[in-house]
């Protein structure tokens, strides 16, 4: 007797097809199952016994070997469980033989339900790749596999209501496809909520609008965390694909909510310094994503940035720039995507108020460089904004002005970003901040003025070559914020001044 289901293998990112393949006879009951099938994939066995029989569904005296092929790719997870149990089905004659454009993802208990899984929608998408037309999953990951296109998704709440499915006696009904609502976009925070502070919201516009890393530095209670939380509500709108890529990530750490099945607004992850570099940048085993990949198409924000364990910060210069991060274990090596805006904050000393007009400060200098220095130079440069977060003024708070809301911002920066889309079009780059040295020259042109200011700041105030791209990438977001197609000195001026703190506290 020979019998075969589909079902979707996942390892990190990399979802991929898979076939259990059934040849059973009768004999002393067992059950083989070959093609790599790591520790969790064998207890499946247990469980498939146990749920069979309590749902009624004796196996009765099978010896039987299950094959998952491809047999050379490693599988691990209790997902592979309910295609393995349909197969052990279809043998014992309760399903039919071929269930041709139908595939299985799921884990069962021993109860017989069926148990919701981590990394639907990379399988889901797969799935859809390869001409499968229905998919049968735990009830649970009904929403988020909806969320793909040309395929029917059928959440299953119990071992018997697929049986009496398949069988054509109880049809479940399909879920509906997934709907984006215009509320899924919305936030509560608003830049109007920010009082003053007009200098360090423009250089906010300016790291939204060319997907800038940025610092900011200031005393205590300055707003600096209020003013990073807003950040998303200032971004694009994240398109489809983007939303895709994110809500993939989510998936596989288990950390999407079933409220939510797409992640439609920009994520913001706020790490505690505290957080390990596996916490950071992923890892595990089986690799899991870290906060630079949770944060991928949004906002990565590292508060209090010099209390990070250095160790810990050092490890985020790879993935920093090549916008993806490679863990490579034993059992296999996961790529997770980091397009991310990396937001930091920080006091500019223990006390805080290093460099402010209006407390003292009471650190030694030895305590100020210390506390500098736990920022390192290679980090610094990979930061293109830096930008103090001075002390708010007594009339910006109590006065009755409102402050220019998120939305005013988010029309500026969005026609910044089409003249980048359209800059771009073609070619794997989505922003300024990611422009290759190779295309540098050809796509920021200055104007003879901001030549000769570029100059003189190199020349008088002793501005690092290293610095010189990044003046260069945020002049060119400067210009386009301004409609500007050729870089001019005012644009200059400004991504210079957004490199001054490095002289300033790092002495550099
Ligand atoms: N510009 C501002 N407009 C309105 N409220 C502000 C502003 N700045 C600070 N606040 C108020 O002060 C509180 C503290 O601000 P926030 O936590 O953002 O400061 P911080 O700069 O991050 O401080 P720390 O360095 O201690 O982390 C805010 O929750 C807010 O109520
Ligand atoms: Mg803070
Ligand atoms: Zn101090």
């Amino acid at each position: 007797m020979f019998a075969k289901i589909s079902s979707i293998g996942l390892f990190g990112l990399n979802a991929f097809p898979v076939t259990a393949e059934i040849s059973a006879s009768q004999g002393v009951p067992n059950i083989d199952i070959v093609g790599l099938a790591d520790q969790s994939v064998q207890e499946s066995r247990m469980r498939i016994k146990a749920a069979t029989d309590n749902s009624g569904l004796k196996l009765g005296n099978v010896k039987c070997v299950i094959n998952l092929s491809p047999a050379g790719m490693k599988k691990t997870g209790s997902f592979y469980d309910l295609a393995i149990m349909t197969a052990l089905l279809a043998a014992a004659g309760y399903l039919p033989k071929e269930l041709d454009g139908k595939a299985f993802i799921g884990e069962v208990s021993l109860g017989g339900e069926l148990c919701p899984v981590n990394g639907v929608l990379a399988m889901a998408v797969e799935a859809a790749q390869n001409g499968i037309s229905e998919l049968y999953l735990p009830y649970e990951n009904a929403a988020e596999a909806s969320v793909v296109k040309n395929i029917r998704v059928y959440g299953v709440r119990t071992v018997k209501e697929l049986v009496g499915h398949l069988t054509g006696k109880a049809l479940i009904r399909p879920t509906d496809p997934y709907e984006i609502t215009e509320e899924s976009y919305q936030t509560v925070l608003d830049f109007a909520d920010v009082k003053g502070q007009e200098a360090v919201k423009s250089a906010i516009e300016v790291a939204a609008a060319g997907f800038h890393n940025m610092l900011m530095i200031g005393p205590p209670g300055t707003g600096k965390s209020m003013i990073a939380k807003r950040i998303p509500t200032v971004l694009p709108r994240m398109t489809f694909e983007e939303s895709i890529e994110t809500t993939k990530i989510h998936s596989v750490a288990g950390i999407l909510s079933p409220k939510t099945p797409l992640v439609t607004r920009r994520p913001f992850r706020d790490v505690s310094h505290t957080a390990s570099s596996v916490g950071l940048i992923g890892g595990g085993s089986v690799p899991k994503p870290g906060e630079i990949s949770l944060a991928h198409n949004g906002v990565l924000f590292l508060d209090e940035f010099p209390e990070f364990d250095r160790r810990v910060l050092e490890t985020l210069r790879q993935p920093l720039e090549n916008r993806s991060i490679s863990i490579a274990r034993a059992a296999g090596t996961v790529t997770y995507p980091c397009n991310i805006m990396l937001i930091a904050a920080m006091n500019p000393c223990p006390c805080g108020n290093y460099g402010s007009q209006i407390k003292k400060c009471t650190c030694t200098q030895q305590q100020v460089a210390r506390y500098l220095g736990k920022i390192s130079q290679p980090i610094l440069d990979r930061i293109d904004i830096q930008t103090e977060v001075a002390t708010v003024r007594y009339e910006d708070l109590a006065g009755t002005v409102k402050s220019e809301c998120s939305a005013a911002m988010a029309e500026r920066i969005a026609k910044a970003r089409e003249i980048q889309s359209r800059r771009f079009k073609g070619t794997s780059i989505t922003s300024n901040s990611c422009i290759t040295p190779d295309m540098l020259h050809e796509v920021c042109v200055l104007d003879d003025k901001a030549g000769d200011y570029l100059k003189l700041a190199f020349e008088k105030t002793g501005l690092s070559a290293r610095a010189y791209d990044r003046v260069l990438k945020v002049a060119r977001t400067c210009a386009d914020l301004d409609g500007a197609e050729l870089i001019g000195k005012p644009h200059i001026a400004r991504a210079v001044s957004y490199r001054s703190l490095d002289r300033k506290y790092w002495g550099n």
